[in-house]
C-alpha cells in the first residue's frame, strides 16, 4: 500500500513509512508557509515538497525528468516551479494503492474526496513515463478501476469517497447534507452527486490515454465495460428535451436543496433552465461544481466529442463491443455538427446555449473551458472561430475577465468574479504560438504565488490574496504546460532550442 499523510479523517491502515502518520504535516497547512531553501532567482521560491518519508508515491522516472527539467530550464524560478508542481501529485495526493487489489484512491488536495475530473487532470504529465515505470503505470490502473466501479454505479456523480479496501472513513460533505438528489446515493460512496458531463469525459480520457501509453489493454474489464454503458446511456438521457411531444417532463437526473439549505432550492424541481433538443448534451453543473445557467456547456461537448472518438478508436484496436464503438462514433458525430450549428454567436463560441436562442457569452476559468479547446483536442490554435473567441474572451466582452495591477485574466463566479485563475493562463499559454503572449502569462503566474511556489486556484486582484493552498489540479497543469513548452517552444524557457521529451 502506498500512503502518506496523515488525515483529516480516521486512517484505519497502517503506515509502511519511516515517519509515522502522526510525524508527516498536513500538506494543507504545510503549503501556505515557505519551507525550503529558496530559488536564486528574483522571486525566490521556496522548495515545498514534502519530506520523502511522508511522500504518497515514489518514482526514480518523475525524479529524473525533475533533474533533466531544472537543470535545463534557464530562469531558477520557473525550475523550481517545475520542482514543486510536477510531482506534486504523486507527492501528496495518493491516498491508497494497493496493485494486488488493482484498486487506488486519488484525492483532489485539501479535500479528502476523488473527483473524476480532477483525477484525470492531475495525472497527464506522468502518462509519458508509464512505458518506462511499471508501478506507476499499475497506479493509474487501479484508478482506473476503481473510478470503473463509481461511474457504473453512478454515473451522474462527480466525486467519491474512499474504496472499501482503503479502511479511510468517509468524508462528511457539509454541503452535499440538505440536497435531495435523484437517483438517490450512497453517502458512503458518494461525495457530491452533481450532474458534471465533463467528469465522464476525464474517465473516458484517463482510460484512452492509459492504453494510448502503454497498449496494455487489460483495465478493460467487465465493470469498466458496464461504466462505458452506463457513459452512453446517460449521454443519450442528457441530451432530450425536457418537455417531450406530449408535454412530459423528461427528467433523468435532478438535484435541489431544501428550503433554507445552501445551496438553495434550485428551479424547475431540481432541473434548471428547460432545454430544447440539438443533439449537445445538458449538464447541471459546470466544471467548476456551480449551477449551469443554461444546461448546454460548449466545451465539455467539444472534450465529448474527442473522447467518444478515442473511446471508440481503443475499442476498435482491442476487437472489443463493436455496437458502443459505432454508437460513440455516431454520437461523437451528431454532437459536433451541433456545436457548429448552435453555439456560434457572430463568428464566436458561447460558453453555454439552451437550444431555444439562449446564449451566454462568456468563460469560466476550469477545464474544460473555451479558452481550453485547442489544449482539449478540439480544434486548432489557430482556427478562425478560436482566435475571434479568445480575442473577445481576453477582454472587458467577457464577464469573468478582469485586470489588476499585478494578476490579471479569466475567473468564474465559483470564487469572486475579481479573483482570477492560473489555470485560464495555462489555458491561454496552450491556445497560442505567440511567444510574447506565452511569457507574460507565465509570469504572471510565477509572479503570483504569494510567495508559496505552488499554484492556487485564483488570486483577488485587490490585495493579492489567494484561495485553495494545495490543489494538486493546478499543480499538475502547470508542470503540464511547462513540459509541453519544453518540447513546443524550447527556446523560450531553456537556453538552447533543443526539444525536451521525458521518458526519451
Ligand atoms: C493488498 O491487498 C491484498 C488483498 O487484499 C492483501 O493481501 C495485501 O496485504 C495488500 N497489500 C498491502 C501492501 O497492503
Ligand atoms: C518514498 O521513499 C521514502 C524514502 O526516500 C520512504 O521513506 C517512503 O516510505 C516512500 N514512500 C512510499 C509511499 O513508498
Ligand atoms: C450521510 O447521510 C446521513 C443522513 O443524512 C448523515 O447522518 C451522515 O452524516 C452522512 N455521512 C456522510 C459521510 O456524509
Ligand atoms: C427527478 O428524477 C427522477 C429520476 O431520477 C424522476 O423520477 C422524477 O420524476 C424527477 N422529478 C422531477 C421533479 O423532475
Ligand atoms: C503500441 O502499439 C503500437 C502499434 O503496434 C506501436 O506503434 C506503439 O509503439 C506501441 N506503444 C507502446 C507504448 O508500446
Ligand atoms: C452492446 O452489445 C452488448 C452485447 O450484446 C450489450 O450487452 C450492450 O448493452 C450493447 N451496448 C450498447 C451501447 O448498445
Ligand atoms: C446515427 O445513427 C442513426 C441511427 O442509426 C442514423 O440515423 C444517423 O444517420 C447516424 N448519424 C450520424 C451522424 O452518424
Ligand atoms: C494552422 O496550424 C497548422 C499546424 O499547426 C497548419 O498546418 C495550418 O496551415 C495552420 N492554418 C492556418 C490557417 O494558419
Ligand atoms: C513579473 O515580475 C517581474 C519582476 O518583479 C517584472 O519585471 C515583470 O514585469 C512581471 N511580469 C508580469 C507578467 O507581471
Ligand atoms: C502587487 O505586488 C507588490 C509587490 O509584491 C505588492 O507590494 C502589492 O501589495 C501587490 N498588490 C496587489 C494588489 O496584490
Amino acid at each position: 500500500m502506498k500512503l502518506g499523510f496523515a488525515s483529516s479523517v480516521g486512517v484505519a491502515v497502517a503506515l509502511g513509512t519511516a515517519l509515522g502518520a502522526a510525524q508527516c504535516p498536513d500538506y494543507t497547512t504545510y503549503s501556505q508557509t515557505p519551507q525550503g531553501d529558496p530559488s536564486s532567482g528574483p522571486l525566490a521560491l521556496p522548495y515545498m515538497r514534502p519530506d520523502p518519508a511522508c511522500r504518497t508515491f515514489n518514482s526514480s522516472a518523475v525524479e529524473k525528468v525533475i533533474s533533466d527539467m531544472t537543470s535545463r530550464l534557464k530562469d531558477p524560478d520557473i525550475a523550481r516551479l517545475f520542482e514543486n508542481t510536477f510531482p506534486n501529485t504523486l507527492d501528496t495526493t495518493i491516498k491508497y494503492f494497493n496493485e494486488t487489489e488493482n484498486i487506488a484512491f486519488i484525492i483532489t488536495g485539501d479535500i479528502t474526496a476523488q473527483w473524476l475530473r480532477d483525477t484525470g487532470n492531475q495525472l497527464p504529465q506522468y502518462y509519458s513515463l508509464l512505458s518506462s515505470d511499471p508501478e506507476l503505470a499499475a497506479l493509474i490502473k487501479a484508478i482506473i478501476n476503481n473510478e470503473a466501479r463509481y461511474v457504473s454505479e453512478y454515473p451522474y456523480c462527480s466525486a467519491f469517497q474512499p474504496p472499501p479496501e482503503s479502511g479511510l472513513s468517509p468524508t462528511l460533505n457539509d454541503w452535499a447534507i440538505d440536497v435531495i438528489v435523484n437517483p438517490p446515493v450512497n453517502n458512503l460512496t458518494v461525495y457530491e452527486c452533481k450532474w458534471e458531463l465533463d467528469s465522464l469525459c476525464a474517465f473516458m480520457k484517463l482510460s484512452r490515454s492509459y492504453y494510448q501509453a502503454t497498449n496494455d489493454s487489460s483495465f478493460m474489464n467487465d465493470e469498466w465495460h458496464a461504466a462505458i454503458d452506463q457513459i452512453l446511456k446517460v449521454i443519450y438521457e442528457q441530451s432530450q428535451a425536457t418537455f417531450d411531444e406530449d408535454w412530459n417532463l423528461v427528467s433523468y437526473y435532478n438535484w435541489t436543496g431544501e428550503p433554507g439549505s445552501l445551496p438553495g432550492a434550485v428551479n424547475n424541481g431540481g432541473n434548471g433552465e428547460p432545454k430544447a433538443y440539438t443533439g449537445l448534451v445538458g449538464t447541471s453543473h459546470r466544471p467548476s461544481d456551480d449551477l449551469s445557467t443554461f444546461a448546454f456547456l460548449t466545451p465539455a461537448n467539444a472534450m465529448l466529442v474527442i473522447e467518444l472518438n478515442y473511446l471508440a478508436d481503443i475499442l476498435d484496436a482491442t476487437g472489443q463491443s463493436p455496437n458502443v464503438s459505432q454508437l460513440a462514433r455516431n454520437y461523437s458525430s451528431i454532437i459536433d455538427q451541433a456545436i457548429w450549428e448552435h453555439t456560434l454567436s457572430n463568428g464566436i463560441f458561447a460558453y453555454e446555449t439552451n437550444g431555444f436562442g439562449g446564449q451566454y457569452i462568456m468563460d469560466d476559468a476550469n477545464v474544460p473551458s473555451l479558452l481550453s479547446l485547442p489544449y482539449l483536442g478540439y480544434l486548432d490554435r489557430n482556427d478562425s472561430t478560436y482566435v475571434a473567441t479568445r480575442k473577445v474572451l481576453m477582454s472587458r466582452l467577457n464577464p469573468y475577465y478582469v485586470v489588476g495591477k499585478n494578476f490579471s485574466g479569466i475567473g468564474g463566479p465559483h470564487e469572486d468574479a475579481w479573483n482570477p485563475w492560473p489555470m485560464a493562463l495555462v489555458s491561454a499559454i496552450y491556445g497560442t504560438d505567440d511567444d510574447e503572449e506565452i511569457l507574460e502569462y507565465l509570469y504572471l503566474i510565477a509572479n503570483n504565488t504569494d510567495g508559496l511556489g505552488l499554484i492556487h486556484e485564483s488570486i483577488n486582484i485587490y490585495d493579492g490574496s489567494y484561495t485553495r493552498p494545495w490543489f494538486a489540479w493546478a499543480n499538475s497543469y502547470f508542470a503540464e504546460m511547462l513540459l509541453d513548452l519544453a518540447s513546443r517552444k524550447p527556446y523560450l524557457i531553456f537556453s538552447d532550442d533543443t526539444p525536451y521529451y521525458p521518458g526519451q
